[in-house]
């Protein structure tokens, strides 16, 4: 018998690579979403890659309690992949409401519907942002949270707390059983380039605003920072395919359907463990794809942390997962991926 996964916030550029995954795995996908932030470009991207013309595409919005309700009341869910949230960090400060709102309610309702349901395996896309700037490298699941430095950055910690409380809450019934992931930086696209990132308006993101420059939409990127005490001076981070993240999910779910789960409520870093400085990235670039990158030193961006990467030995032993695409391979993708944007304008 298939088992079925609500992926909420599945035509969104996570959600559309894990939707492909758990396709490929055998899985039934309900992909549903309230196109906020999206068109309906990696959902017929989706479609074609898999060759399920047929896959559904609910339009919803998860902070419509009824609607949640109804959705599981209609369809078989054995478990939910959580995305539908707002992730800019920028506006989460200059618009804390519309995060607080949009990210806690929709997770509470998708929640107490599953409860209300009879239960269900939850999967939460969480961040390493939670770790903030940490004493020790790399972080494992055991470092401590750090206050949260944005009110993005704040849900995500919020709504691992309220995934880790109904958890325990419920478990005389046993019926809500949690993972949450906690990625580092999802870079690059589908091989196909049929999917991939689609950031609206100025890209927030070093690979979106590197693939943009490149292409001639912006003409030049920042480098925010070379006066790090890093080895070149600027910022570390783990950055991590996106269909390496992708089959990260599929490994979190086949656990918590195959009743493999050693608690009932389990974190996991989805990373790489391979610290890569700003420079590198943009040196590694231009030498796979042969471009010349215009770029300049700037001041450090406010709120940036310095170095951040994983030990994901934890998810690599229990989830029988490993990162594998090389930083070459996923910045030729992304290139790739930005030039077939550019063939459809
Ligand atoms: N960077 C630049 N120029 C740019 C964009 C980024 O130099 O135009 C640098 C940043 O300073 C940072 C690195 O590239 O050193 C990565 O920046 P990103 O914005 O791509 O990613 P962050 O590590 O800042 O962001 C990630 C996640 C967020 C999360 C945040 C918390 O994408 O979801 O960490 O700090 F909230």
């Amino acid at each position: 018998m298939a088992k079925y996964v609500l992926v909420s916030g599945g035509a969104g550029y996570i959600g559309s690579h894990v939707t492909v995954e758990l396709l490929n795995a055998g899985y039934e996908v309900i992909v549903a979403d309230n196109m906020s932030n999206c068109d309906e470009t990696c959902y017929e991207g989706v479609k074609k890659i898999t060759g399920r013309a047929d896959l559904p595409l609910i339009k919803m919005d998860f902070c419509d309690l009824e609607a949640t309700r109804k959705l599981f009341k209609e369809h078989q869910i054995d478990a939910v992949i959580h995305f539908a949230a707002f992730k800019a960090v920028g506006e989460s400060v200059a618009e804390p409401l519309k995060y607080y709102k949009n990210n806690l309610e929709s997770f509470v309702n998708v929640i107490t519907a599953a409860h209300e349901n009879g239960g269900c395996n939850i999967l939460f896309s969480s961040s390493a942002t939670v770790y903030g700037e940490p004493e020790k490298l790399p972080v494992t699941e055991k470092s401590p949270r750090q206050p949260a430095t944005s009110p993005y950055g704040e849900t995500k910690q919020i709504s691992e707390d309220i995934l880790s409380a109904c958890v325990k809450a419920y478990t005389t019934d046993g019926i809500i059983k949690g993972i949450a992931l906690r990625y580092f930086n999802p870079i690059g696209a589908h091989p196909s380039a049929l999917i991939g990132e689609l950031p609206r308006g100025v890209p927030n993101n070093l690979v979106p605003f590197i693939t943009q420059t490149a292409i001639g939409k912006r003409e030049c990127l920042s480098i925010f920072g070379n006066d790090y005490p890093t080895p070149d001076g600027t910022c570390l981070r783990d950055y991590i395919d996106v269909v390496d993240l992708a089959k990260a999910h599929v490994a979190a779910v086949s656990r918590m359907l195959d009743g493999k789960m050693e608690e009932s409520y389990e974190v996991f870093n989805v990373g790489t463990g391979r610290p890569v400085s700003v420079l590198e990235l943009v040196n590694s670039f231009e030498k796979v794809n042969n471009v010349k990158l215009n770029y300049r030193f700037t001041d450090r961006r406010a709120g940036d942390v310095m170095s951040v990467y994983a030990d994901p030995s934890l998810a690599n032993e229990k989830l029988g997962w490993k990162a594998e695409r090389s930083i070459d391979e996923t910045l030729e993708s992304a290139w790739k991926w930005e030039k077939s944007l550019a063939g459809k304008e």
